[in-house]
């Protein structure tokens, strides 16, 4: 048996890393977007369908969130990595993001949030609860209309065909292999 050794509670969230990252696109009350890089959300009831995202009081985006009551759960892929990096690295303060990156912001179904169009899958999402939970603020959002393109999805994402960003710390991430596991034999 491997001995157990303590980490630096600083570093203790990691050990339930590596995390599927999101970007998450807002507006404020003018209409002008931002996206954040999220690596902290989870769904956390199917009905009604609500998804939890966790994100620091001093983000521009939690402005932004708190004023419209909205937001977009976009998901990319391993192929805007570095623009998702990007994302998770400046402030929408500052910068456009849209611009800076070249993603590009598509209308939503329902919200006034824009999609991410390079994303894969959206969940667009109204504010239905805030919890304050530390340095962070879970927003949970209430899933009001959700689709991804066409061929990658049905119940389960296709994994042969779109590889997830996963992230593990700091500028480190992760992807997923296209090995499906069904155990056969439970003790
Ligand atoms: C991979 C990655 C994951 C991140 N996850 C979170 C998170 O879950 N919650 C959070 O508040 N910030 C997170 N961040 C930090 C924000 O994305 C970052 O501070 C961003 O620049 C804030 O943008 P804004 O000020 O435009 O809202 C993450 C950054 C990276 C690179």
């Amino acid at each position: 048996m491997a001995e157990k050794i303590d980490v630096g509670l600083e570093f203790a969230y990691r050990f339930l890393h590596p995390k599927h990252t999101v970007l998450v696109s807002c507006i404020d009350n003018s209409g002008r977007a931002n996206i954040i890089t999220l690596a902290w959300s989870m769904p956390v009831s199917r009905k009604p369908p609500l998804v939890a995202v966790s994100i620091a009081p001093k983000r521009y985006s939690h402005r932004l969130i708190e004023e419209t009551e909205e937001f977009v759960i976009n998901v990319p892929t391993i192929e805007i990595v570095n623009e998702t990096l990007y994302c998770g690295s400046v402030s929408g303060r500052s910068v456009d993001k849209f611009k800076k990156t070249g993603l590009t912001p598509a209308p939503a179904k329902i919200v006034k949030a824009p999609i991410i169009k390079e994303c894969i899958a959206h969940l667009e999402c109204k504010l239905h609860q805030k919890i304050p939970a530390g340095d962070h603020t879970i927003f949970v959002g209430r899933i009001v209309a959700a689709y991804a393109n066409e061929g990658i999805f049905k119940e389960t994402f296709d994994i042969k065909k779109v590889k997830m960003i996963y992230h593990l710390g700091g500028d480190e991430f992760t992807t997923t292999s296209e090995e499906i596991i069904k155990p056969q034999n439970m003790p």
